[in-house]
């Protein structure tokens, strides 16, 4: 299991039902700083390993979440011990997840469930390619082979209402200041 940022939630009750099927899960979670990281605590109960990094180094081991990743599968090169991998975080982590596991032919699944808006199946906003189909991730996903996803069209995706979203967050930011 890796996850990065708010991954955690989505990561949390796949790695408990994973583990409640008796699954040795291994859990790599990773946050900007320490303030950012949540949930600890209750991912740790239900990993047999549990790994955590924050960018900064504020807290656990410095660095990204795919360098532990990068070592565990190097250490099970030989035994072939770990059977898939499940990366759920912000786009960029769970492609270079994907390029991480590529070169060890290992199952690795992603979310993007964070593409969505309608959730429908009706804005066609979730638009994905996988494995050169187009899919809707809120149809057809959200979890999909990680080693097919054309990640590069996915974090275009996620920038399409970029400038809309800074004009609503700065709206947001100035309705929330106290007034002098
Ligand atoms: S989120 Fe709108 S079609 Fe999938």
């Amino acid at each position: 299991m890796v996850a990065s940022g708010l991954g955690t939630a989505p990561v949390y009750p796949i790695a408990k039902a994973l583990k409640e099927k008796g699954n040795h899960v291994i859990s790599i979670q990773g946050a900007k700083n320490k303030d950012l990281l949540f949930w600890t605590e209750r991912l740790g109960a239900v990993s047999d390993e549990h790994i955590i990094t924050t960018d900064d180094g504020s807290a656990f081991r410095k660095g990204l979440v795919t360098q532990p990743l990068k070592e565990l599968l190097e250490n099970d090169a030989a035994e072939k011990k770990i059977g898939c991998i499940y990366a759920i975080g912000p786009a960029i982590m769970m492609k270079f997840c994907a390029e991480t596991t590529r070169p060890f032919g290992i199952r690795t699944v992603a979310s993007l469930n964070s593409v969505m808006i309608d959730g429908t199946g009706m804005c066609g906003g979730c638009r994905v390619k996988v494995g050169n189909v187009t899919k809707f991730t809120c149809v057809d996903g959200p979890e999909f082979d990680a080693l097919a996803v054309d990640w590069d069209l996915v974090l275009a995706r996620h920038k399409t209402y970029h400038e809309e979203e800074k004009c609503s967050l700065n709206r947001y930011q100035q309705s929330t200041e106290p007034e002098a």
